[in-house]
């Protein structure tokens, strides 16, 4: 496995891979690597045969006052992680080469970056959009793998490069979840452990937002009203509980064929995001896909 900081070098370890032959898949994170950061590497190997794994704690998405210097590191931890599982490199570019003295030009995605986390993390989509772009672009990645968990921003990158006609393919991968529920993020390790029983109020409103469904339930509304109120009842002091079409994120007025319940709230000074495509039985939503 190459370990790889510059830039220049990474881009001339993929040149190298691809004229061998090799299919090259990227997948990006911010570190602190657990197991949903490595189902999106599984998923990258079985389509991919060299694998670039970046762990770059991105700046220009975190706002002021956000967690950037406390974010959790552990460069390691992480190395010997991708080691074992099978990465071929691991790009850990220092910020000063990301960004240059005065870097200045960013990638500004359109409406679907503007609700939910985009209202509530002014300039954060842009950041990811622009850091994600400056990757694909290092990297020169055939296939790029990112996780459900982060819903809107995969919604965001598929919408990117459809709009950018950049040469990479998008694949989307489910949630990796605690045996509980809690859906496993780097940000997990702020929670204390009273905190951490609050936050599984997250995934037990998607569930019942999905047996509500199941159950015939269809109003867009009265889903989300209810899933905002599972969350208070727990102590989580709510974002955004919001139904919304599962690609443009746009408001509905039902959940049928398909929606998604997107919820965000902070426990603690910790924030948590969490989402679920809701398919209404019949309805001829039932194809798992989140373009
Ligand atoms: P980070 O939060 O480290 O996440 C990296 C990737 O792991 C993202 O695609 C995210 O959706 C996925 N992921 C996180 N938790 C997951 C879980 N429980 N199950 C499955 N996948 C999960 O997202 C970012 O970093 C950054 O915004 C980035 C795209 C790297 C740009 O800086």
């Amino acid at each position: 496995m190459e370990l790889i900081a510059l830039p220049g070098e990474m881009r001339a370890a993929s040149r190298r891979a691809r004229a061998g032959g090799r299919r090259i898949g990227l997948v990006p994170t911010m570190g602190y690597l657990h197991d949903g950061h490595l189902s999106l590497v599984r998923r990258a190997r079985e389509l991919a045969d060299f694998v670039v794994v970046s762990i770059f704690v991105n700046p220009t998405q975190f706002g002021p006052g956000e967690d950037l210097d406390r974010y959790p590191r552990d460069l390691d931890r992480d190395q010997d992680l991708c080691l074992a599982a099978g990465v071929d490199a691991v790009f850990v570019p220092e910020s000063a080469s990301i960004y240059p003295d005065g870097a200045d030009t960013f990638v500004v995605p359109g409406a679907v970056a503007e609700p939910l986390c985009g209202a509530s993390r002014p300039g954060h989509f842009r950041g990811v959009a622009t850091v994600v772009t400056q990757l694909f672009h290092i990297v020169e990645p055939d296939v790029a793998v990112f996780g459900q968990k982060d819903y809107q921003q995969l919604q965001v990158i598929r919408r990117m490069v459809r709009d950018l006609h950049l040469a990479v393919e998008i694949v989307g991968e489910p949630t990796v979840r605690e045996p509980d529920g809690l859906a496993l993020s780097s940000r997990n390790a702020y929670l204390s452990p009273e905190e951490r029983g609050r936050a599984l109020a997250l995934s037990q409103a998607l569930d019942e937002a999905s047996a509500r469904v199941a159950a015939g339930e269809d109003r867009a509304a009265e889903v989300a009203r209810r899933a905002r109120r599972l969350l208070e009842e727990a102590g989580v002091r709510v974002d955004y509980a919001e139904v919304r079409h599962p690609e443009t994120l746009e408001p509905v007025d039902r959940v049928s064929p398909r929606a998604v319940l997107a919820l965000a709230g902070f426990v603690g000074n910790t924030r948590l995001i969490d989402n679920r495509v809701l398919v209404v039985p019949g309805a001829g939503g039932q194809r798992e896909n989140t373009r």
